[in-house]
């Protein structure tokens, strides 16, 4: 198992940063969600952490060790990208057989779970078929199906429910959990959908502008967001304008409130 860490990481393109001095402590097993809207920088987060995209500045660290100049093939780290990125020549079988055949596995032991990997995703009857004949959803079946048959220590999942439909996406999220807990792999997972990311998350990283504005669980970042644009993302509809009367009281439309424990998050 694998603890990963950002430490000030930060990616710059054409002088406009894209992830901005984030700093992230992913435990060793934990499942983490970055969740935020397009363009916010999480694929490039996710990308940094694979060793396909090199920081602008800051570092990353695997078990205490920094990997930042490490090459991807020697990072334990298997990405499921946005784009899918299957081999076009190759068939299904082909594709998910890859990063078996290139560890120098035997043909036969990497056909037996290459077919185990397809019967899960429900492609067994796909294992001829070249990428161009396959729906959207079926190539990103075939991209989790690649990564997940390598068994990496780090699990890199960027959307990778995006085209699937509602019934399939919900499977595939009880799946992708499931494979986890067994497991055990250290899995950050990018999402712009909420419900997705307080379903499989153990703690969700809310990004906007390259920065991280909240780190917390599920329910802590639903009940106590850090701020009003988490907030707003996360769905809430009871956001009202009160204005602060003492340190632990407030005037709401509602009429006078006591603060509480809020008292220190309240801006
Ligand atoms: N290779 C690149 N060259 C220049 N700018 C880039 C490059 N890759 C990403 N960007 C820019 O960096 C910012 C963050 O992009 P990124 O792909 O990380 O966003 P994202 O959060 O994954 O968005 P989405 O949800 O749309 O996939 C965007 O403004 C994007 O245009
Ligand atoms: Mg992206």
């Amino acid at each position: 198992m694998t603890q990963v860490q950002l430490k000030n990481l930060s990616k710059v393109f054409s002088g406009a940063p894209a992830v901005d001095a984030i700093n992230l402590d992913v435990a060793c097993g934990e499942f983490l969600v970055l969740l935020g809207p397009s363009g916010c920088g999480k694929t490039t987060s996710l990308r940094m952490v694979c060793g396909l995209e090199q920081p602008t500045s800051g570092s990353i660290w695997f078990n205490g060790q920094d990997v930042t100049n490490l090459p991807v093939q020697k990072r334990k780290v298997g990405l499921v990208s946005q784009r899918f990125g299957l081999f076009p020549h190759m068939t299904v079988e082909q594709n998910v057989a890859f990063g078996l055949s290139v560890r120098g596995m035997p043909a036969e032991e990497q056909m037996r779970q290459v077919g185990e990997m397809l019967e899960i995703v429900r492609l067994s009857a796909f294992a001829k078929r070249f990428p161009s004949q396959l729906s959207g959803g079926q190539m990103q079946r075939v991209a989790i199906a690649r990564t997940l048959v390598t068994k990496p220590e780090v699990l890199l999942l960027d959307e990778p429910m995006a085209s699937l439909d509602t019934l399939l996406r919900s499977e595939m999220r009880q799946f992708i959990r499931d494979l986890h807990d067994e497991y055990g792999m250290t899995t950050l997972l990018v999402t712009h959908d909420q419900i997705e990311a307080m379903d499989l998350a153990d703690r969700i990283a809310v990004m906007f502008d390259g920065k991280v504005a909240q780190l917390a669980a599920p329910d802590e970042i639903y009940q106590r967001p850090a701020n009003e644009q988490t907030a707003r993302f996360m769905g809430h509809s009871n956001i009202f304008v009160c204005t602060r009367t003492s340190e632990q009281h407030i005037d709401s439309p509602y009429g006078p409130l006591s603060l509480g424990e809020a008292s220190a998050t309240v801006q």
